[in-house]
């Protein structure tokens, strides 16, 4: 190298780390949050649904001038659907990334894994969609946004004995999903309780794809309906084949069964199904009306129920944040406790002294394709 380059070098090398050096990581002029979700893998449309409910929320709060006068960033992590992912992603946020609080998940196995870690680092953390009573049970960090299974439980029972006056209903559970397990446990406790008859119960476990033995011998059981509590994947496979093997009773689920890929998978033979979920686009409230216009015209599609609930619980957090007046872990945990009566997409959000959120439900039918409001089930 020549004299004079070497000088030129260093000169750009002084400048450089000067230039950079004044302008550190951005961590005192943005408020850093982190989420994880499954972008991809089995369950891919609910992270994708939840993370563009979030997103949205957070273009909106940036817009509005941010939070305590900063701007906020969202770090987002695809944890691929998989057991162990949420563990290593959360950790990570929480690390190296220095996020003050995180948002997700929408499955509550995976809710389950990431709470310890965000409890044991005194990060709070908001799970806009999971329903397992067990996830806020972490514990005093740990929030949601939705109501838990044993509501929607009863809901369900409700509307099989109710609307549907079936009195001997078959269940088929996932028993690797936390979730699955729990709402089958509350659904049929009503369903008994209103002197329903649980005839026959089998199992499979998520990423299954050949359920005819289980359809089999619930066939051979006779049930007037078949309560389904999994998610779409699995669910959508199941109608397929319960209506090959000539099953022709209803079948209904909960709020795993939302995602436009049920129809997909599902077809023809998930047509006439209902479901319970948080919310439908179909909704009249102020709140949900400037939603789904909102919505439609970033992402061109309308909002599911894990898209209102990602919103949500970034504006929730949000509003946290301003109320605590810091970006501090307890702080933020405080305000989020507080939290009452905040108007939302999906009902008023009034956190009670179990973390948890007591908002209505929302009946579902697939009908030519389409999912089609049936009713509102109040609290
Ligand atoms: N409630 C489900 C769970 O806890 C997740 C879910 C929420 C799925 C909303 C769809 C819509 O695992």
């Amino acid at each position: 190298m020549k004299k004079a380059h070497v000088f030129q070098y260093i000169l750009v090398t002084i400048l450089a780390v000067g230039f950079f050096g004044c302008k550190p990581a951005d961590d005192g002029d943005v408020i850093k949050i982190g989420e994880f979700a499954s972008l991809t893998g089995r369950e891919a449309t609910f992270g994708q649904s939840s993370h563009a409910g979030t997103a949205l929320a957070i273009e909106e709060i940036n817009a509005q001038g941010g939070v305590l006068g900063k701007k906020l960033v969202l770090i987002t992590q695809d944890d691929q659907s998989k057991a162990g992912e949420p563990a290593t992603v959360v950790r990570k946020l929480i690390s190296r990334d220095k996020v003050v609080a995180v948002l997700g998940e929408v499955a509550s196995s995976r809710s389950l894994e990431a709470a310890p870690i965000c409890q044991n680092a005194k990060i709070p953390m908001i799970s806009p969609s999971s329903t397992n009573p067990k996830v806020t049970e972490t514990g005093d960090y740990i929030f949601r946004v939705c109501f838990i299974d044993p509501f929607q439980g009863t809901v369900m029972a409700n509307f099989a004995t109710k609307t549907l006056k079936l009195k001997n209903v078959a269940v088929l559970t996932d028993v690797k999903s936390d979730y699955s397990v729990g709402l089958a446990k509350f659904f049929k406790e009503t369903f008994v309780q209103s002197g329903g008859k649980i005839g026959s119960e089998a199992s499979y476990s998520g990423g299954d794809r050949d359920f005819k033995a289980q359809l089999t011998t619930i066939k051979a059981a006779n049930p007037e309906g078949i309560f389904i509590p999994g998610y779409y994947t699995e669910v959508g496979l199941i109608a397929q084949q319960a209506r090959q093997l000539g099953i022709t009773v209803p079948l209904f689920g909960g709020d795993g069964w939302e995602s436009s890929k049920l129809v997909e998978i599902g077809g023809q033979a998930i047509e006439g199904a209902y479901f319970s979920t948080h919310y439908s686009p179909e909704q009249q409230t102020q709140q949900s009306v400037q939603f789904v216009e909102k919505y439609k015209a970033k992402y061109n599609s309308l909002p599911d129920a894990m898209a209102a609930l990602g919103y949500e619980s970034a504006l929730i957090l949000a509003d946290a944040i301003k109320r605590a007046g810091s970006t501090e872990g307890s702080k933020i945990r405080d305000a989020l406790a507080a939290t009452r009566d905040f108007e939302g997409v999906t009902g008023k959000t009034n956190i009670d002294e179990n973390r948890n959120a007591e908002k209505p439900a929302v009946i579902l039918t697939i009908k030519n394709g389409e999912f089609k409001y049936v009713e509102t089930v109040e609290p």
